[in-house]
């Protein structure tokens, strides 16, 4: 057997982490466990697949479920399309009559790409297939003192697997990217495979792989409104497609450049809930977060109104209990539920009229 693939897995079998989507294993678990696991670490994902597990025990449970409900239980965990893409992705595989066996037919699956599909090849389905995530590229690139590109990476991955334990693998490769073979602090003296590293050989495993160029991220200013009655808020869905998808929020929008948050949230409600009379009465608070893509600052205004909510842009608006929020079928996101907090003291004096 490949040298590497030796040690790995010789390490692997007295030094595997027990992981529930390990524990016990079928492809729904395994890609439902991949979904998460993209861009989340295993530590926050842990409770989250226990309740989705529960919640959706299995792929008809999971096609069948509406699209809020699937919303709620992926609620804080980020990157929402993932949850639209596999709540279409279950409703496919129900239509196929089964998972598929193939990677060409899991790659083809909504939300499932080259990573993934390898992942769940190699761990459920029992292929012979690489699975190259950021992890397993800085541990190739430091084995090979390569600073090839994803490419060539996939190449190295490919030349090691062991047939008929893939899956075990890359599962170690995962391992040893996540707790070992870290990107500032490797721990080479503990590390299986420093007999065969040639950047650790070389004295310099940080040198490996090549640093991305730093991405600059704009910063962007946006409003929402806290609107109560009867001591519940006013939050709306946000469209189906695009940013936060589906998900409930305050009612707002991005701030034009150069324009006051009371006037920007005055056309928000004037163009997106069809008010007329909007009386901005304080500012209560800011929420800053980060995206992928820009750092946001959310300012949350106290607001009263008057008249027929008419939606447009949104797609339906509830009253909500801050207090019961986490109880509510609707997805939230992290940055909402920061908005609730900010909003969650009701002004003593209500006056909203609708
Ligand atoms: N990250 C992505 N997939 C993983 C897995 N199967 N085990 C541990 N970490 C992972």
């Amino acid at each position: 057997m490949d040298e590497v693939a030796q040690s790995l897995l010789e390490w692997y079998d007295a030094h595997r982490r027990s992981l529930p989507w390990r524990d016990e294993v079928s492809p729904y678990r395994t890609w439902i466990s991949e979904v998460m696991l993209q861009q989340t670490r295993v530590e926050t994902v842990l409770p989250y697949f226990a309740r989705f597990m529960e919640r959706f025990p299995t792929v008809q449970a999971l096609a069948a479920a509406p699209q809020d409900d699937v919303l709620s239980m992926w609620s804080g965990l980020g990157y929402y399309s993932r949850a639209r893409n596999m709540h279409s992705a279950a409703q496919k595989i129900v239509e196929l009559g089964a998972f598929p066996k193939t990677l060409e037919g899991v790659r083809a699956l909504p939300g499932v790409g080259e990573y993934m599909a390898g992942a769940i090849g190699s761990i459920a389905l029992g292929l012979d297939v690489a699975a190259v995530d950021g992890n397993l590229h800085r541990v190739l690139s430091r084995i090979h003192a390569d600073e090839g590109d994803r490419k060539v990476m996939w190449t190295h991955a490919r030349a090691h697997i062991p047939k008929g334990r893939a899956g075990d693998y890359n599962q170690a490769l995962m391992d040893i990217g996540s707790q070992i073979c870290k990107p500032k602090n490797p721990r080479c003296p503990v590390c299986p495979l420093k007999a065969h590293c040639a950047a650790f050989e070389a004295g310099e495993p940080t040198r490996y792989p090549k640093k991305a160029k730093k991405k600059v991220v704009p910063k962007r200013q946006a409003v929402c409104a806290a609107m109560w009655k009867d001591g519940q808020l006013l939050m709306v869905r946000r469209p189906a497609q695009g940013l936060y998808g589906g998900l409930y929020e305050l009612p707002g929008d991005m701030l034009l450049e150069n324009e006051a948050p009371a006037a920007g949230l005055t056309r928000a409600l004037q163009a997106r809930l069809g008010l007329s009379t909007i009386t901005i009465k304080s500012m209560l608070g800011d929420v800053r977060h980060t995206l992928t893509h820009m750092k946001l600052t959310l300012h949350v205004l106290l607001v009263e109104a008057t008249g027929e909510i008419a939606l447009s842009h949104y797609t339906d608006h509830r009253w909500i209990s801050p207090d019961g929020l986490g109880d509510e079928d609707v997805g939230l996101s992290t940055l909402a539920v920061k908005a609730v907090g900010v909003a969650r003291e009701p002004p003593p004096l209500q006056q909203g009229l609708f």
